[in-house]
């Protein structure tokens, strides 16, 4: 619900006998669960006024302690010095006052860099109105009907610059959401720059609070980090053209006692596949300022009159029930208002991935050996990995060659594909549509489609450069090669990847006032072809994929339903990545494998069973020669397929709840998936390291309803939810790396 409300604030003015008052417009956006507030006051500053739990009908302008400290004695007039520089501003500009950091920088035509944006109007709409420019969608952003979200635009005018900058607040009605984004509009007469313009700015009255971020390395991606808020700027970004393994784009501010069940915690996630900046500054007054959004850094957008700049939007979660519940409120929202197509609530092929079985070393009778086999212990796809084109043997060549290298699969895909049709099993592909090796056809006839400086050497990543998406005839060209892939067989996967971080970026083809659009133009370019992929072929499954989890962020999930979680597919490493990962992203996302021991990244052996049971946590498959494993392990796969069948639908749509911390400890973790009528439940343990002379572990379980009596079914006890979460289970193994998984469905109702 969004409602306004106008009000008059009296205060005394210190030095002066007379009362001081202000006419001050409140907004406030309320659902059950939460609620934001901001303020109008006379001179149109946009003032944060609160963000947290629901709070009562109350006129909450006396949170903006107007009277305090910032105006000049006896002359009632606003000392505009101290004011903005200590007051909580919804969207705070550069050049005005405010040293703390904006969300908006410009450098307008006479050169300068201050602008001042005050409150001009502002409309609600019903439902979530998609990001669009001249009316076209042009950035992935959440959706919803009008019964489901509520939106607040408010138009902030510059009219020194001539600008409009739009303020979208949708709020969820029945899940503790926001989002936030802003639009720029040049309504002047002389080009503008714009030099910054974030998507979001939370004000937090104290700095009481810690700042989490996930952070990592390829392999090693979403690592969790907490951190106390303290003086100065605490900051997590990427400045390599994706949004990174290094960091995601997230970013939770939490209270001091908040932990995986309780306490508040406040979660960001920037809806963004590029550049992105997420920062808290804690200023000299103790008052902590959070802002999102594309990085300022080597940005700068070239507006010219009547264009207009989409920034993308920022998913504001609010939780009282710890990081367990900001991720299940994160989980709920992508799965129903951020996924999108056919696949969206269906459960995926098992597949089988010949990366890891093979390496580049594979030809069609390899192929349809590993599938063959595949297909009679239940797996349903196989995905041809990287080295099936131009004559790629190494990871040297051909990128941008997107045609069959006939020496592996003579005749073309299509003897292929029928094959393994024919065996019942679907086939997928591996693309990497972005990127050029030297040594190839492409590169050859068109060098000046690689991103590059002219005249400076250009840096090889994987011996490859990155192809200039922002220019329409680069993405047209590579469209038309994969249509043509894809039309010649009945593919019905595709694994997109991208492998490396963009350098000495700069266009061939953009003039030099817009060379530094590129960034954004880039990952523009990646939205357009994955968008007409995915609307050509409706019922293609797409997985993205960044050397594993690269890109793992909320907007290539608007395109693909999954992505390749990690490169790292040692069981045990994987906790902590799928931990990490489930913080802000559904276990319907994370892609999972089983792969071959001793593990290829890691050497560590882990027992079949155990890493059956943790590529159970995501969309399930197999990365290993299928004809090459032990007997004893291959047997065991028609019982992971059947488990896969029997729990996806509840592992995809129910509640994850995560009980161990493989952060905190190497003894053991554990999480569960509970539907949401809380009539079964599905619970994993995964024993770490052994210990000798102990007594079993003793494990709490989480999210079931206390009244209602559970069948384990490995037990045969039944015991109430109450005395399953309070209580525990007793869990006793031996060895290191065990893993075992526990069914409970309702027996009787309390
Ligand atoms: C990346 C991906 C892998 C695999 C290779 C192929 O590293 O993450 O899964 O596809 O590329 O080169």
């Amino acid at each position: 619900m969004i409602r306004e409300q106008e009000t008059t604030v009296r205060f005394h003015v210190w030095g002066s006998p007379e009362l001081s008052e202000e006419r001050v417009r409140l907004i406030r956006l309320d659902n059950d669960g939460m609620t934001y507030a901001m303020a109008v006051t006379e001179e149109g500053y946009l003032l944060h006024v609160y963000y947290g739990k629901r709070c009562g009908e109350d006129d909450l302008t006396y949170l903006l302690h107007l009277e305090e400290g910032n105006y000049v004695p006896r002359h009632h007039k606003r000392e505009k010095g101290g004011f903005m520089d200590s007051r909580p501003f919804e969207y705070p500009c550069h050049g005005i006052g405010d040293y703390r950091e904006p969300c908006f920088m410009i450098l307008d035509g006479d050169g300068m860099s201050s602008c001042d944006l005050r409150y001009k109007s502002h409309r609600i709409v019903q439902g979530k109105p998609a990001l669009t420019e001249k009316g076209v969608s042009v950035i992935p952003a959440t959706f919803a009907g009008s019964e489901e979200a509520e939106t607040l635009i408010v138009t902030m005018e510059d009219s020194h610059a001539g600008l409009l900058v739009e303020l979208n607040y949708s709020i969820f009605r029945n899940l503790n959401v926001m989002t936030r984004s802003a639009k720029v509009y040049n309504r002047g007469y002389r080009d503008t720059r714009v030099q910054r313009v974030l998507s979001a700015c939370v004000e937090f009255p104290s700095d009481r609070y810690d700042m989490v971020t996930l952070n990592g390395s390829w392999a090693r991606e979403r690592g969790v980090c907490r951190a106390p808020l303290h003086g100065g700027v605490q900051a997590v970004d990427s400045r390599r053209g994706i949004s990174s393994a290094q960091h995601n784009p997230f970013a939770a501010i939490c209270a001091k006692n908040a932990d995986e069940d309780h306490g508040e915690v406040f979660g960001f996630n920037l809806v963004y596949s590029g550049n992105f900046l997420a920062e808290t500054e804690v200023n000299d007054k103790r008052q902590a300022r959070f802002v999102m959004g594309i990085n300022p850094y080597d940005f700068s957008w070239l507006l010219k009159p009547e264009e207009e700049f989409t920034a993308p939007e920022v998913v504001m979660v609010y939780s009282e029930e710890g990081f367990g519940g900001m991720s299940r409120t994160f989980h709920d929202l992508y799965r129903n208002h951020l996924i999108r197509g056919y696949w969206k609530d269906r459960e995926r092929p098992v597949l089988i991935n010949n990366w890891e079985a093979t390496y580049f070393n594979f030809d069609q009778d390899k192929l349809y050996a590993i599938a063959e086999q595949a297909s009679k212990l239940g797996i349903e796809m196989l995905v041809m990995d990287d080295g099936w084109f131009g004559h790629r043997d190494f990871d040297d060549s051909s990128l941008g060659d997107w045609h069959v290298y006939e020496k592996k699969l003579a005749g073309g895909l299509k003897p292929l594909v029928d094959r393994v049709n024919a065996l019942g099993m679907k086939f997928g592909i591996w693309f990497e549509p972005e990127m050029v090796s030297e040594d190839s056809e492409l590169y050859r006839a068109h060098p000046e489609w690689a991103i590059q400086i002219i005249g400076r050497e250009l840096t090889q990543m994987r011996a490859q450069y990155v192809l200039d998406y922002s220019n329409a005839e680069v993405r047209d060209y590579v469209y038309g090669m994969l249509r043509n892939i894809l039309d010649s067989a009945n593919i019905e996967y595709v694994k997109w990847d991208m492998n490396r971080a963009l350098t000495e970026v700069g266009s061939t083809t953009l003039p030099a006032k817009r060379q530094r659009e590129l960034w954004h133009r880039y990952v523009l370019g990646v939205y357009d072809l994955m968008n007409r992929l995915t609307t050509d072929y409706p019922k293609l499954l797409l997985e993205n994929c960044s050397s594993g989890g690269g890109r793992f962020d909320p907007a290539m999930l608007y395109f693909s339903p999954q992505i390749w979680t990690s490169d790292d597919t040692d069981a045990i490493e994987r906790l902590k990545i799928q931990y990490g990962t489930s913080f802000c992203y559904p276990a319907s996302a994370m892609g999972a494998h089983v792969s071959d021991c001793p593990n290829h990244l890691v050497g560590r052996t882990v027992p079949f069973e155990t890493r059956g049971d943790v590529a159970l946590v995501g969309t399930f498959g197999y990365e290993l020669d299928v004809t090459r494993i032990s007997e004893e392990d291959r047997n065991q796969i028609p019982g992971q397929v059947e488990r896969f069948h029997r729990f996806n639908p509840l592992i995809r749509k129910g509640d994850h709840y995560r009980i161990g911390n493989p952060f905190e400890s190497s003894e053991y973790d554990a999480w569960a998936f509970v539907s949401k009528d809380k009539n079964e439940a599905l619970f994993t343990f995964v024993r770490i390291l052994g210990a000798a002379n102990m007594p079993p572990v003793n494990v709490k379980l989480k999210g079931l309803d206390p009244k209602k009596r559970y069948l384990c079914e490995q037990t045969g006890q039944v015991l109430s939810g109450s005395t399953l979460m309070n209580c525990g289970l007793n869990i006793g193994t031996r060895g290191d790396f065990m893993s075992k998984q526990y069914y409970f469905r309702v027996a009787e109702e309390a």
